[in-house]
């Protein structure tokens, strides 16, 4: 692994309601990551589109994501924030990718089988081959690390899969071209911290999700500080005090998610979180998760908005992302045509 630069990549879809597992699982990490590794951070449009999209909505919610990665603290100037559609080879690299990966891994990815539903002959092409397309989003910029939350780590794996079939078909001619013994590199995930999953806040066995149709399931970043209290307030949870320590939240699914959104919130571990709250009851620990997440989450939903009145600047930065981005990804796909024997 040793020969390839250490790079990070990730992606989030502009499909609305962007919320406090969408921030919690990945933007803070993706802030987090700057300080040590050069960093791409993609608005992932192609991926939207597996699923109908209203050609408004989508616009608005692709300056939606851009300004939720601003607001956090993302630097585009030090890094590249830019949508996928506007660099060409994430398509053009996941048609080869299309050829490298196999029907039996896709068979097997449960986020298809979940979106899909019962009425699986009726999903879309993309939606099945989505994992191909990140595979290439990762791979265009041979990237070695990969933040996101726990729900994609089946994702990386089949990345990792066809990075290392595609080293392994074409080994002679990767070889010959002179890229040494591999061309692509293993992506690793990144899925850190206390809250990789968060659940829904109506049902702990359910993630918090976008597409969950009760509003009351998740936070959204720019909910208002009277609406993130209510919806904590009503969050489901069971009887009992908070326990002492993390063992005596097994079980006990609502609880666990609370203090883990808490300690994600509050930079700390879920240990710490116990040792404060050890045999307090819920009204008490609402209460004080209330004023936590008010006091993070509503400067970035402000400042969200306000990025959103000067849609242009929006655009600007990520044109000037995407053509950044393009310079790495067109020297690689080159190499790639060459690798495949295409004539270039
Ligand atoms: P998506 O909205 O599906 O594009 O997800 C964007 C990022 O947020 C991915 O890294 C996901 O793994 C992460 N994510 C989405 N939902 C959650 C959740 N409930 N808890 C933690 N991370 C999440
Ligand atoms: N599939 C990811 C999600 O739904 C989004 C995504 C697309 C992504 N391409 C990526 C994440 C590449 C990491 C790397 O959350």
């Amino acid at each position: 692994m040793s020969q390839f630069k250490q790079r990070v990549f990730s992606g989030v879809q502009p499909t609305g309601n962007l919320h406090l597992g969408n921030y919690l699982g990945a933007i803070t990490r993706f802030v987090e990551l700057q300080n040590q590794y050069e960093c791409l951070y993609c608005v992932v449009d192609l991926h939207a589109i597996t699923v109908p999209q209203k050609p408004d909505e989508l616009r608005s919610n692709i300056r939606e994501v851009t300004a939720a990665f601003l607001a956090a603290g993302i630097d585009p100037s030090q890094h590249i924030i830019f949508n996928q559609s506007q660099v060409p080879e994430h398509a053009e690299l996941a048609w080869v990718f299309n050829c490298v990966s196999r029907l039996g891994w896709l068979n097997r990815m449960t986020q298809f089988k979940e979106k899909a539903g019962k009425d699986r002959e009726n999903a879309s092409i993309g939606l099945y081959t989505y994992p191909n397309l990140m595979a290439a989003d990762i791979l265009i910029y041979k990237a070695t690390h990969v933040p996101v939350g726990e729900d994609q780590k089946q994702h990386i794996e089949l990345a990792r899969d066809i990075a290392q079939k595609f080293n392994k078909d074409y080994a002679e001619t990767i070889g010959m071209s002179g890229f040494g013994e591999a061309f692509f590199p293993l992506p690793e995930p990144l899925i850190q911290g206390p809250a990789t999953r968060v659940m829904s806040l109506r049902d702990g066995s359910k993630k918090m999700s976008k597409s969950d149709p009760s509003d009351y399931s998740r936070i959204s970043l720019t909910d208002t500080a009277e609406v993130i209290a209510q919806k904590i307030k009503k969050a489901k949870t069971d009887a009992e005090p908070l326990p002492s320590s993390i063992d005596g939240l097994v079980g006990r699914t609502e609880a666990d998610n609370l203090v883990g959104v808490f300690a994600a919130l509050s930079e700390t571990t879920k240990e710490k979180v116990l040792e404060e709250f050890n045999g307090a009851n819920f009204s008490t620990f609402k209460s004080a998760l209330v004023d936590l997440t008010v006091d993070k989450i509503s400067p970035i939903g402000a400042e969200m908005r306000k990025l959103q009145q000067d849609p242009q600047h929006i655009d600007a930065i990520l044109r000037d992302g995407a053509e950044r981005a393009r310079l790495i990804a067109r020297d690689v796909m080159k190499s790639v045509k060459e690798i495949v024997g295409f004539i270039q």
